[in-house]
Parts: structure tokens; sequence; C-alpha cells
């Protein structure tokens, strides 16, 4: 079932044309990644989501409701953590969460604080004002404060952009989990794409106004054969790529092809024509740089072609 759709949708700021045509589906369940370029409209494209910003045209249909019409119904449904927050630092995690759910007429209980709290991995007990809280320990109190009505979606600027490394696999790991286990759907931005790999079950690319790119992840960021790149030397003679199918891609480089091979069907034809050719395998690369390879495609990065062109 599609939670997200949007149409034709355009948005410009002054005579800066930032959405062009942009058009998006997200279904109910889903994980979704945004990608793009600095600037390309990631974050505008997520407010006008959630109903901060107005968009000068098109549809955009969340759970069934206009957003357009601004109804509270929608509004109590949706939640949004943008990039740069306020937080107010000489807050106490519950006054913080409580201030948030008065923004949709709501009252929280010491039971409901406990749980949000919880829910996201701070101790109910930890009484320090927000100042004294590490990075990440601040991001958990942004996702629980996302959470306060109960939203069926969640939209995410950014959400792990200042953590190191291990503070964003947490908050990844917890994201996964409100997914999983409270059903909700994430859509979130990031430039971080190792992390969209591992957590996203879908991605849109942003770019020139509109996604170049909207697909699935498959094996939801996991390597398997389907989705692994190989290097073979450049010499190679005879076509052995004819037949692949169009997804698939194929860099030539510096003394080697590189491909990235995205069915399983296409997988099959390759490895079993270099076998019986004989053909050597110089490289194997993971998934993450399949990711990279497809976002330097749809995003004017580099010389990338499709194997049709190849041949
Ligand atoms: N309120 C505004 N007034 C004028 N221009 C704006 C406004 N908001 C965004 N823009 C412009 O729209 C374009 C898209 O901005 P946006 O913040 O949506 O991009 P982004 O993909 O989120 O970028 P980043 O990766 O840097 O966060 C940029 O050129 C930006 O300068
Ligand atoms: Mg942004």
């Amino acid at each position: 079932m599609n939670v997200i759709e949007v149409e034709h949708l355009k948005k410009s700021f002054h005579e800066k044309e930032v959405l062009r045509d942009f058009s998006m589906t997200v279904r109910k369940g889903d994980i979704f990644g945004f990608l793009g370029p600095n600037g390309s409209g990631k974050t505008t494209t997520l407010r006008i989501l959630s109903g901060l910003t107005a968009a000068d045209s098109g549809k955009v249909k969340i759970l069934g409701f206009d957003v357009d019409m601004q109804t509270s119904d929608l509004r109590q449904r949706i939640n949004m953590l943008p990039e740069s927050q306020g937080l107010y630092g000489c807050m106490h995690t519950d006054e913080y969460l409580s201030c948030f759910a008065a923004s949709f007429g709501d009252s929280l209980d010491k039971h409901k604080v406990k749980t949000l709290l919880e829910m996201v991995g701070l101790s109910p007990d930890d009484h320090r004002t927000i100042q004294n809280f590490s990075r990440e320990m601040r991001q958990r109190l942004e996702i629980a404060r996302t959470l306060v009505n109960d939203p069926e979606i969640i939209f995410l600027d950014e959400p792990a952009n200042s953590l190191d490394p291990k503070g964003r696999r947490n908050i990844y790991a917890l994201l996964k989990r409100l997914n999983k286990e409270m059903q909700i759907t994430i859509v979130l931005s990031t430039h971080i794409l190792d992390d969209v790999g591992q957590l996203c079950n879908r991605i849109g690319i942003l770019h020139q106004g509109k996604f170049q790119y909207q697909g699935i992840l498959r094996g939801n960021g996991k390597h398997t054969s389907k989705n692994q790149q190989f290097c073979l030397p450049q010499e190679i003679k005879e076509n052995i790529f004819a037949g692949l199918s169009d997804e698939c891609l194929i860099q030539p480089g510096k003394g080697l092809i590189r491909i990235t091979l995205e069915d399983e069907g296409s997988y099959g034809m390759l490895t079993s024509r270099m076998i019986l050719r004989t053909i050597p395998l110089t490289d194997f690369t993971n998934y993450e740089n399949y990711l990279e390879s497809l976002y330097l495609k749809y995003t004017g990065g580099t010389a990338v072609i499709k194997h049709h062109s190849y041949n």
C-alpha cells in the first residue's frame, strides 16, 4: 500500500527552480532513503511532504490525505525532525518531550515519557539537563520527540549527520527497530551512502529537480551475489555483455572493466560466459560501492555507461 504519493511537484524559490516535475511513492513499512547532492532539494521536499512548506504545483497525498489541506487528522499521524534543531539545553528530557507533545495538543503523563525514553534507549532516571548529553543521546531524544504523537510516518532530515560511526550505527539500529516493531514508515535524507545501504529498503536519488533513480535496494543492503561488483581485464574482446539486464552498470576504467550486476539472471549469464572463456576475475567490490556507482551515475559525478551503450 502506498502511504506517500507525489506527482508532478514543482517548487521554486524566487527565480531558482528547485523541484521540477518531481514524483515519488513510498509504501507502508518502507525505510526510504533520500539521496542527492547539496542543494538538490532534499530538505525542501521533506518540508513539503510534512506540510511545512507549500509546493507551487503538483499533488502530494500522504496516508490518503491531500497535504495542501493541512488537515489536523494528517498532522496527528506524521512527524518530522528537521536538519538543524534548536535543542533547549536547559530543559530536562521530560520537559522537552512535553513541549513537543503540547504542539499536538497533547500532554504527556509520566508513563508515556518513560515509554518514549526507553523506546529510544535513554534512561528515564537520567535527570541531567540536555546540554550535558552526548550528541548521540541528544539525537536519540530528538527521535523520541518525533514519536510523541505516535506517528505512522516520520520524516528525518540527515538524522545521523554529526555522529561518529558508532553513534550513527546505533541511531540506525534504533530506526530499524522503530520500523520493524512499531511499523513506522521512515523517510530520511542522508549523504552517507554506506548507511543507506545498511538501513534503507528503497532509495531515490534527487538531482536537477527530480528523482533520477527510484528503486529497491535488493537484499536490503546486505552483500549478495546479485548486487556485487566485479572487475574484468580491459582487453576482453568478446562481447560478453550482450543480453545483460539494463540495470547492470559497466564502467570502463584503467586496465579493467567494472561491472555491477543487479539481477540474478545477468549474474548467471556473465559468470557462465567467463568460465567458458576462462576470463580471469580481477577483483570484487562490495554493495556500498554499488550504491556509490549508482549515485555518481545519476548525479553526473562520473562517466558510467550502461551495457547496451558499450556494445
Ligand atoms: N527558504 C528558501 N529561500 C530561498 N532559497 C531556498 C530556501 N530554501 C531552500 N532554498 C534553496 O533551494 C535549494 C535546495 O535547498 P535544500 O536545502 O532543499 O537542498 P538539500 O538537498 O537539502 O541540500 P543539503 O544537502 O545541503 O542539505 C538550494 O539552492 C537552497 O539555497
Ligand atoms: Mg538539506
